[in-house]
């Protein structure tokens, strides 16, 4: 059976500790479930020369398809196809002492941009950037739109969107991205940084901040760009839409139409640094759970049936049990594969992050 060797990138160890391998060994698991036929076995970690790397069995050669799907892993820097040392016997060479062969397999990511558009930012309450492609990535794959995600321009919504780390990711993607947030100073940042990485990449754009006005009433804000990757692009019309709100996302459903999203990616208050706002008006609640629950009945109905959400939040704040009860209730379905059961992890001593995915039901 081919075997294949992922090398993690080196800096998701500072970022997730100890767990960078659990965390890849469970996004691998769900890549497999989801669109490589559960074909991927026998994960384990191995050292190699010193260096320690994910290595996993398929039944037949990875093609393609299937390295394009392997090459959006958040954590991966490298992948090499594992060739025993057998033809190298008799050439005078220690072939058991040296270990096998290292066959490098070209990832083909689906990157559209530099990827400083997802690390310049850096500001309190930021969500790591890998671990938001990490639960960008594992919410498409539990939705319809799976098997389309390498074709098709997906629309992405986040909720919480914070200063967008998953809707650069999104933009990464090639995919359309939108964002709502309360806090206006958040909206702004993002706004001038956006704006100015985009004169600084010479990258063809159109963006505005303008008031929503509904019934003679500001409702908020709302930030929208069209950009493109390159000027031929956007002059035949098929420029990337990133539009992000500034209002209460409990209004989600003042925003954008029914049905819109193919998915819902948000890492959710951790109820520490940020407060979530969903009493009245300035009152913090510690829990992310009242703000999810008032928030998703709104949240739900954006979603396309068969499209997936995708929440990440703090247990010490809000039990699993808890947090999956309140998207039962909103009418969707938490995968409990047990690909899905691997993401829980440490950020600091105050936070020790979840993750559910959920399905919204065709009915
Ligand atoms: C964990 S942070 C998300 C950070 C984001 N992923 C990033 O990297 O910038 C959660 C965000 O939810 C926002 N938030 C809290 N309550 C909200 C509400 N009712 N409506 C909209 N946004 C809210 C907070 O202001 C905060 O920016």
């Amino acid at each position: 059976m081919p075997r294949y060797a992922l090398l993690v990138l080196p800096a998701t160890n500072r970022v997730y500790a100890e767990a960078s391998v659990d965390l890849t060994r469970a996004e691998l698991g769900v890549f497999s479930e989801s669109v490589l036929g559960g074909r991927i076995t026998d994960v384990a970690e191995e050292t190699l020369g010193g260096v320690p790397y994910v290595t996993f069995g398929v039944a037949e050669p990875l093609g393609a398809r299937d390295v394009a799907y392997l090459s959006l892993l958040s954590s991966a820097y490298a992948l090499f196809e594992l060739r025993e040392l057998g033809e190298l016997r008799g050439e005078g060479g220690d072939a058991e002492a040296a270990g096998p062969l290292l066959s490098p397999v070209t990832l083909t990511p689906l990157d559209q941009f530099d990827d400083d558009l997802l690390t310049i930012q850096k500001y309190v309450g930021k969500t790591n950037e890998f671990f938001t492609k990490l639960l960008l990535n594992v919410t498409v794959l539990a939705s319809e739109s799976a098997g389309e995600l390498l074709d098709r321009r997906l629309r992405i919504l986040d909720p919480l969107c914070g200063r967008g780390t998953t809707l650069n990711q999104v933009l990464m993607y090639g995919w359309d991205a939108a964002g709502i947030e309360i806090d206006g100073k958040d909206v702004e940042a993002y706004s001038g940084f956006l704006r100015t990485w985009l004169k600084r990449k010479r990258l063809k754009h159109q963006a505005e901040l303008t008031p929503i006005r509904r019934d003679r009433k500001v409702l908020g804000r709302r930030f929208h760009v069209t950009l493109a990757a390159d000027k031929a692009a956007y002059k035949s019309g098929d420029a990337l839409d990133l539009t992000v709100v500034n209002a209460d996302t409990r209004r989600a459903r003042d925003f954008f139409r029914s049905g819109s999203f193919d998915a819902i990616v948000t890492d959710a208050p951790y109820g520490v640094q940020h407060g979530s706002r969903s009493g009245a008006p300035g009152e913090l609640s510690r829990s992310p759970l009242d703000l999810l629950s008032a928030a998703l009945p709104g949240w739900v109905d954006l979603l396309r049936p068969g499209g997936a959400l995708g929440v990440s939040w703090n247990t010490h704040v809000a039990r699993r049990e808890d947090a999956a009860a309140a998207l039962t209730a909103a009418g969707l379905r938490v995968c409990d594969d047990p690909a899905y059961l691997g993401f829980r992890h440490r950020v600091d001593q105050a936070i020790l992050r979840d993750v559910l995915v959920a399905t919204k039901p065709r009915d």
